[in-house]
């Protein structure tokens, strides 16, 4: 076989799209298959379903070469190819803090009814320990004549914003194979990743499943531990952005992922670190990882936290204080408002009565989707006109670059929380403003400010 290979991927979402793209950016031919016939028709003309750097001149690219092709068509696609990576979605069950397999077992079934000859499943998706190994019986048990299937299981690591580097020039690989020959395929399929010095941990199942797992508990409970240092920090005077500093610079500790603030959300790290749990329940080793119901609950009193600093401001009581929300989405580059601790404050903040003025640079649309009853704006400057009080959700460059004596000309009083701790909050009180950090004591105010701009 060696390189180029045929390719299927079932599942055009983030993950999906991404690796589909960037395999045929390896030099393989790849077919990308989605039961949804718009999302289909929309990468086919070359519209991306999400905003991700980069990603849309590889997808023109690609399709330019005829190296990818879409389709809604499985049975086509599963004669296209001997190699079939599972991409879909493992969302939250409604109700329960398990991951839903709905979509994973659709997609593995289609497959497996409609595969005629040996083949390869590989499941990217991020699932339960032990999934993969239930799979592969799902699969034996409901193959065709002729057909000699075997599921092996590549996890992925990537972050949005940064999809295309993490998927073509990843930390590592995982590969977990139940032989040789599966082995071989995932080693052709990536040969110039590898070839690249790539590192590669070749396991079990189990193994590969748990090491994502592990990978976003790990990061969860890092930016938790700090943002729950921070809250000590709020009680004593101390201040969370020093010593965090302090820590970093310790290798064994490291600076990433400790950046105190509102907290961690998106598409992953809540569910996962929820499904984490769950599962080890199921497998009797409940009291394992029951840190990580605590993790979850650090991070939610993030946003409670966020909401009580506003409303201090506004004097004890949102009602009627014109609030300008900065930022919806998870994290700054992103349209991605799913568990988004910036969207959940706002909504926190209009539901105490707070008049709430939503600004995102590229979320707007999705947060709107989400909570069509809050207000948006479609500029900074809008948001702020006339705000009481300002508050940084997402840290977007747009907003740690404003001018804070601009934006003071803007705004009915001059008061600002930076739940992200991104703002130069010198330059912020040098403009006569009022500055509250998240994870500080005490606000920043020049002691001979002008006096604040007067209610009207
Ligand atoms: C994450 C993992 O990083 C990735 O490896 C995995 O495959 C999917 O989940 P992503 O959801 O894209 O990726 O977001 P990430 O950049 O990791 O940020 C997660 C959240 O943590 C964001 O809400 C971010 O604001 C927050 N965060 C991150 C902090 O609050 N502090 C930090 O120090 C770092």
């Amino acid at each position: 076989a060696r390189h180029p290979q045929r390719l299927t991927v079932v599942g055009l979402g983030y993950l999906g799209a991404t690796h589909a793209i960037c395999m045929a950016k390896l030099g393989h031919r790849v077919v990308g298959v989605d039961v949804d016939p718009d999302k289909v028709a929309a990468l086919r003309s070359g519209v991306l379903p999400f905003h991700e750097p980069g990603l849309q001149e590889h997808l023109d690219e690609m399709l330019a070469t005829g190296r990818i092709a879409f389709t809604a068509d499985l049975a086509r696609a599963a004669d296209f190819a001997d190699t079939h990576f599972v991409c879909v979605g493992t969302p939250q069950k409604d109700g329960t803090n398990a991951a839903d397999l709905g979509f994973v077992e659709a997609a593995v079934d289609a497959l497996a009814s409609r595969i005629e000859r040996r083949a390869l499943i590989v499941g990217k998706s991020t699932v339960p320990v032990g999934t993969a190994r239930r799979l592969a019986e799902r699969v034996a048990a409901q193959s065709r004549p002729g057909a000699d299937i075997e599921v092996a299981w590549n996890p992925e690591f990537l972050r949005e914003g940064f999809a295309v580097e993490d998927t073509l020039c990843p930390d590592r690989l995982v590969f977990g194979v139940d032989s040789d020959w599966a082995l071989d395929r995932l080693i052709d399929v990536f040969d110039p990743v590898l070839g690249a010095g790539t590192p590669v941990i070749v396991s079990d199942l189990a193994t590969a499943e748990l090491v994502k797992v592990a990978a976003n508990a790990f990061l969860a409970t890092k930016i938790s531990f700090i943002n729950a240092v921070a809250e000590v920090c709020e009680a004593t005077g101390a201040d969370v952005g020093q010593l965090a500093d302090a820590l970093g610079r310790d290798p064994r500790i490291g600076s990433r992922f400790l950046k105190p603030g509102l907290g961690f959300g998106g598409g992953c790290l809540p569910k996962d670190i929820r499904a984490f749990a769950h599962r080890a329940e199921e497998l009797g080793v409940g009291r394992a990882v029951a840190f990580l119901h605590e993790m979850d609950e650090i991070n939610q009193r993030r946003r409670e936290r966020m909401v009580d600093v506003v409303r201090e401001f506004a004097g004890g009581d949102l009602a009627g204080t014109r609030v300008a929300a900065l930022g919806a989405a998870f994290k700054p580059d992103s349209d991605d408002v799913r568990d988004a601790p910036a969207l959940e404050v706002a909504r926190m903040l209009s539901m105490e009565g707070a008049e709430v003025r939503v600004y995102d640079p590229a979320a707007a649309e999705n947060a709107h989707r989400t909570y069509p009853d809050l207000d948006y704006a479609a500029s900074l400057d809008e948001a702020t006109r006339g705000a009481d009080v300002v508050a940084l959700l997402t840290e977007w460059p747009e907003f740690v670059d404003a001018d804070p004596a601009e934006l003071a000309r803007n705004v009915r009083q001059r008061r600002v929380v930076d739940g992200r701790r991104v703002l130069d909050a010198e330059r912020y009180v040098n403009a006569g403003w009022e500055y509250r950090a998240l994870g500080q004591a005490e606000s920043l105010t020049r002691t001979d400010a002008v006096p604040a701009v007067p209610r009207w």
